[in-house]
């Protein structure tokens, strides 16, 4: 019997690539999602990548009595990786006390329950956009927290509050904040992937709905900032990537070989990669065209953000490995098979 993990979020977008990459690794997994933004046949995506299907619960994070009775249930739950949480910027901004909700109090049942079931760690999911607009780049993890912009980014900021203070205080068991850059792409055998929701909000999803003829054209949102194509520039991550380093995390902390009892890592892939540079990267790794226009700006937006990811280099012995073509021919390969399946 591998050791005991549970994946909060599960059977979304990165905790689903991270369920794979856990399996694979030996881990026995255990799957609570709410199916909020996801759907249980992602399940049978697993199974036919790794053999395996994970022990799932549909529950929701933000019951305390649902989440003891996990514990319960699946005795010996050695670590917990926390993706569960609302992540969508535009909504947060129109309705903040659901975001506040949901992140916070899922993440403060799980701390509440930790110690009482000898759990040794959790993994959080947390993101650049804690950074604001770095005064420095390529951003590393010292840079100082910006006021964020969006209730989203406040939950991301405040949950990081919240671990690290609870540990000061003395709980008994270890952190790991990785700040995820943008992840993208899919698994490359096209059986996971990201599902939209409606209209995506975010460049690669609605980048290959437009390559797909399903929306009329990307808008690529402002040519006019401080960049050398005046077009944003971004760290996009491959999700695979990003999944293996949950691995290396997860196993660190329960391993107890964490230097300090909360740490903090960027995952990036440490290279800055311009919207407009991106669609053409689509198009020499596709042969696909994506019919775009420029548009104004984007009210929210950062200039520029890429990652200093030497630290999860050095000291997880991570680095991203996938290129950026090959990471968007996998999302294409995925974007095919929505449609092959009626899906999108
Ligand atoms: P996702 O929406 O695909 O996955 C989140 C999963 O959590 C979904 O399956 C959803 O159904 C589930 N969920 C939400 N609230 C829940 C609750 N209360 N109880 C149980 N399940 C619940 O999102 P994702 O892109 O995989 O993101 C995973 C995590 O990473 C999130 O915490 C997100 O904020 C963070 N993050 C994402 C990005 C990104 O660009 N995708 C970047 C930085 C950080
Ligand atoms: C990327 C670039 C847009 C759509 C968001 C969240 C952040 C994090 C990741 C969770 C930007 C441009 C986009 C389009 C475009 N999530 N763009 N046309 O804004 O970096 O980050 O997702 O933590 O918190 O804010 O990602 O994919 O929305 O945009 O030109 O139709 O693509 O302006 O430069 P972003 P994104």
């Amino acid at each position: 019997m591998g050791k005991k993990i549970l994946v909060t979020g599960g059977a979304g977008y990165i905790g689903s690539h991270t369920v794979v990459e856990l399996q694979n690794a030996g881990f026995e997994v255990v799957v609570v999602d709410n199916l909020s933004n996801s759907n249980e046949e992602v399940l049978d995506g697993i199974y036919r990548i790794t053999g395996k299907r994970p022990a799932f619960e549909k529950l929701d994070c933000r019951d305390k009595e649902a989440m003891r009775s996990v514990f319960t249930k699946y005795e010996g739950i050695e670590g917990i990786i926390h993706f569960a949480a609302s992540k969508a910027v535009g909504e947060s901004v129109k309705m903040p006390l659901l975001y506040y909700r949901n992140n916070l109090v899922s993440l403060l049942n799980l701390l509440d329950l930790m110690p009482e079931f000898g759990v040794k760690g959790i993994v959080f999911s947390s993101s650049c956009t804690v950074y604001g607009q770095p005064d420095v780049l390529p951003v590393d993890e010292n840079a100082p927290i910006k006021p964020a912009v969006s209730p989203y980014g406040n939950t991301k900021q405040i949950c990081e509050e919240i671990i690290t203070d609870t540990i000061h205080a003395g709980a008994p068991f270890r952190a790991i904040l990785l700040r995820y850059f943008n992840p993208i792409g899919a698994h490359p055998s096209a059986e996971i992937g990201e599902l939209p929701q409606g209209v995506p909000q975010n460049l690669v999803p609605y980048l290959t709905q437009a390559a797909m003829g399903i929306r009329k054209e990307l808008s690529v949102f402002g040519d006019d900032y401080n960049t050398p194509d005046g077009s944003c520039i971004r760290d996009y991550i491959n999700v695979v990537d990003l999944a293996k380093a949950h691995v290396i995390a997860v196993n660190r902390m329960i391993e107890n070989k964490s230097a300090e009892q909360v740490e903090v890592f960027n995952l990036g892939t440490g290279r800055g990669v311009s919207v407009l540079e991106l669609i053409a990267a689509f198009e020499r790794a596709t042969g696909v065209p994506v019919p775009h226009k420029i548009t104004g700006r984007r009210e929210g937006d950062i200039e520029q953000v890429w990652a200093n990811p030497e630290k999860a280099n050095k000291v997880l012995g991570w680095t991203a490995q996938e290129s950026l073509d090959d990471t968007l021919a996998s999302a294409w390969k995925w974007q095919v098979k929505l449609h092959e399946r009626g899906i999108m």
